[in-house]
């Protein structure tokens, strides 16, 4: 039996801590060319309510990722979806739901830091940093959260309880 518990953050944390993010983004990228890229699947929700709190011109793009963990290794991370829009000159912002190893974010950073961008940065709405393997430069972090399972708010288990509106920690009963 799977069990969800009470929020961890709730709906109106979530909500205050978006519109925060969203008046740093909105100050710091004025006259910019902003090319906000939303990390799918987990990002989804987070990308749609911050993009509309931002109140500076911008072009929206997404890519699929996944990483996978192997035994004795960092992992291995794969793009099932790629931007279709070009960097060059523009200056990017990676929207991502929750950043743990870092191994996810560092190889899709280096990606489309290969082509070129005026500028990259990187927006998280969570930050596990306890559990960093690989270290990612991380401009715009919602809240930091201890080593914990979490789901909702866009994060999955297993593809699941990602509509919970606010997030809740994750755990597995036998
Ligand atoms: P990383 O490559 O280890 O940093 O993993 C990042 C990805 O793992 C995120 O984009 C999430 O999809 C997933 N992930 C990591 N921690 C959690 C969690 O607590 N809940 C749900 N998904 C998570
Ligand atoms: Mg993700």
């Amino acid at each position: 039996m799977v069990v969800v518990g009470k929020p961890f953050l709730t709906v109106e944390q979530i909500q205050k801590k978006v519109k925060e993010l969203a008046d740093q983004i909105s100050g710091d990228y004025e006259g910019k060319d902003l090319l906000a890229i939303g990390i799918l699947k987990g990002a989804f929700i987070f990308f749609s309510d911050i993009v509309r709190l931002i109140r500076t011109p911008l072009t929206i793009d997404f890519l699929i990722a996944s990483s996978y963990l192997k035994a004795e290794s960092l992992g291995e991370v794969k793009l099932h979806y790629d931007i279709r829009e070009d960097v060059i000159d523009k200056d990017v912002l990676l929207i991502e739901d929750i950043v743990d190893t870092g191994v996810t974010l560092n190889y899709i950073r280096e990606r489309i830091l290969m082509r070129g961008p005026k500028s990259l940065k990187i927006c998280t709405f969570l930050d596990k940093s306890g559990r960093r393997e690989v270290d990612v430069p991380l401009d715009y972090v919602g809240f930091s959260i201890p080593n914990e399972f979490v789901v909702g708010y866009g994060l999955d288990y297993d593809n699941k309880f990602r509509n919970l509106p606010y997030i809740s920690v994750f755990r597995k009963t036998a």
